[in-house]
């Protein structure tokens, strides 16, 4: 390792669509981003809820991926397997300096993912999660803990995917003020909104529509009732805007009740309806179906995502970006470990 490289060792729980392509992407990037930035990243276990696999050398993805192809749990690993070996026992007794958390979505207690985070910064270890649930039901608590704990906390794969619109706002626009954001913030949701109003099909056939492509899944509650675009303006509301609130403070509506005669009616105005998801000059963050002009830059089609944000100085400015995707989604993982690479490094420095 010459001067100024950075070695991280990285416990990855969660090996589905974007824990493998956290792994992919980390082999593809690997020798770049070791020359360029001096990043000598390293997975040392990976977690899912059969068991773990551990090695402190660092483990090969393709290796574990060939496993899994085979259908073993990745566990049975011969060399590297623990069956049955829990995430929480992987953080309490592995070595290494981050833990990125990818488990599966749960808003009611925010578990496992909750007890997983917290765990990693009681052992001081930096979290990199994409995982929406605890930062919706606890995000003002968790940033204390970390800070409390003195380890890094990033989440830029929960809002956008892999468009970075939490970065944008927080580095881009520093110095000016954000004043508001109004966002389309769920794929699912504007693709049936789109379809409905391009194709002039009903809600319940742009859901199946949507359910035969993979956009949404079969218990589509969490899109179209508006918790994901809630989840993601409470995450918004807090880094962005240093706003403390969660989930139970966003007045949401979802889609369920948008009918073909108001998207006529809204068409007739030269506008349409998009879920949006907003945080106003008050701070109060809203989730609900509204009418915006087809010319607006948020006014973007299918599984796209946008977002505006209102500032003092520069006005309105708005990007646009696939809001989900395994592989885009781990390009946000990529970013947040850059960046605490680049923080633990300036500390070295110092
Ligand atoms: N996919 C996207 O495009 C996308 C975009 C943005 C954010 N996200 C968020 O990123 C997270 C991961 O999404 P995903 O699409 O990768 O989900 P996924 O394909 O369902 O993968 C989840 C992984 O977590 C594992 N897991 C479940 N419970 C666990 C536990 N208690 N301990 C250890 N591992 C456990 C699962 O193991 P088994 O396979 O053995 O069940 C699976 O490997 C979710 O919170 C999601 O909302 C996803």
């Amino acid at each position: 390792m010459w001067q100024g490289e950075v070695g991280m060792r990285i416990i990855l729980i969660g090996f589905g669509v974007v824990g493998k392509s956290v792994t992919a992407i980390i082999a593809r990037r690997y020798s770049e981003r070791v020359k360029d930035y001096g990043f000598n990243p390293k997975i040392v276990a990976i977690v899912d809820v059969d068991g773990a696999v551990i090695n402190p050398r660092g483990l090969s993805a393709e290796k574990l991926e060939t496993l899994r192809q085979k259908g073993f749990p990745i566990s049975k690993d011969p060399e590297f397997g623990h069956p049955g070996m829990s995430a929480l026992d992987v953080i309490e007794s592995v070595e290494a300096e981050v833990v990125v958390e990818v488990t599966p979505v749960n808003i009611k207690n925010g578990e496992p993912a909750m007890s997983h985070i917290t765990k990693a910064f009681k052992t001081g270890k930096h979290v990199v999660t994409t995982n929406k649930g605890p930062l919706a039901l606890a995000l003002p608590a968790l940033m204390e803990l970390a800070e409390y704990n003195n380890v890094y906390f990033r989440f830029s794969g929960t809002v956008g995917g892999g468009t970075p619109m939490l970065e944008f706002a927080k580095r881009c626009l520093a110095g000016d003020k954000i004043l508001a954001i109004k966002g389309i913030l769920n794929g699912t949701t504007n693709y049936i909104l789109t379809e409905m109003a391009q194709k002039r099909v009903t809600f319940q056939e742009a859901l199946s529509n949507a359910q035969k492509l993979g956009y949404a899944e079969t218990d589509p509650t969490m899109d179209v009732e508006g918790f994901d675009t809630a989840c993601k303006i409470v995450i918004l509301a807090n880094w962005v805007m240093n706003r403390k609130v969660t989930l139970r403070d966003v007045d949401r509506t979802g889609i369920r009740g948008v009918t073909l005669q108001e998207l006529d009616e809204a068409a007739k105005r030269g506008n349409t309806i998009k879920l949006i998801g907003a945080i106003d000059g008050e701070g109060k963050p809203t989730v609900k179906p509204m009418e915006i002009p087809k010319t607006s830059p948020l006014c973007v089609s299918g599984v796209l995502n946008a977002v505006t944000f209102h500032t003092e100085f520069a006005g309105e400015q708005t990007l646009v970006g696939k809001g989900a995707g395994g592989v885009e989604t781990a390009s946000a993982v990529l970013r947040d470990l850059l960046e605490i690479r680049r923080r633990l490094a300036s500390k070295m420095l110092s």
